[in-house]
């Protein structure tokens, strides 16, 4: 297995967006409010096995939006993703913390997400902790957010 992780654009992130995250579900779903902002960025990881280009197996995107309930400056996790066949060998995390590493080059600030609660196990990996109560997103099931704070050195 060879991986590299990049620079991607938001059109690039949809395909693996819609078919991880947003499955049957209409297009417009799979564009995120500020997804073209001038301070979110996207990255995704690289399968080179099968031709040097390599294909995308695995997605991130961060976007500057504050904790709900608070107005401090704070990196928000969206679109976090890894094709089944990949999973299970630290793709999504080394992308996570090479995303979060670039984001604290930025501004340190502390990151965090709505994270799907069959999901919270691996960002409770990643030193995020959930913070409030179990919530439901409409057709997409039970969340909770979690936060990493910006401190936490890894
Ligand atoms: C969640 C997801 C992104 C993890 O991607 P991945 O590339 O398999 O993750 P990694 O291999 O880097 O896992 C890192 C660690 O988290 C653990 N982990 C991965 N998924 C987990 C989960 N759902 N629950 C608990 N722990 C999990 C791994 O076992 C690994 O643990 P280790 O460091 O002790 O070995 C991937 O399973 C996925 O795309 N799921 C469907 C979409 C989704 O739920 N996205 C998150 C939306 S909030």
């Amino acid at each position: 297995m060879s991986y590299t992780i990049g620079v991607i654009s938001a059109e690039d992130a949809r395909p693996l967006r819609q078919a991880i995250l947003r499955p049957g579900m209409p297009v417009e779903s799979l564009v995120y409010p500020g997804d073209d902002s001038q301070k979110t960025f996207h990255r995704g990881t690289f399968d080179h096995t099968d031709d040097g280009e390599g294909a995308l197996v695995c997605i991130i995107s961060m976007y500057d939006e504050p904790v709900p309930g608070t107005d401090a400056p704070a990196w928000r996790i969206r679109g976090m993703a890894t094709l089944p066949e990949h999973r299970g060998r630290g793709l999504g995390a080394a992308l996570a913390e090479a995303s979060i590493a670039h984001a604290h080059g930025i501004r340190r600030a502390p990151v965090w997400c709505n994270a799907r609660t069959g999901a919270a196990g691996y960002y409770e990996g990643l030193g995020f902790a959930r913070v409030g109560d179990e919530f439901e997103i409409e057709g997409i099931g039970p969340h909770f957010v979690m936060v990493r704070p910006a401190d936490l050195i890894r």
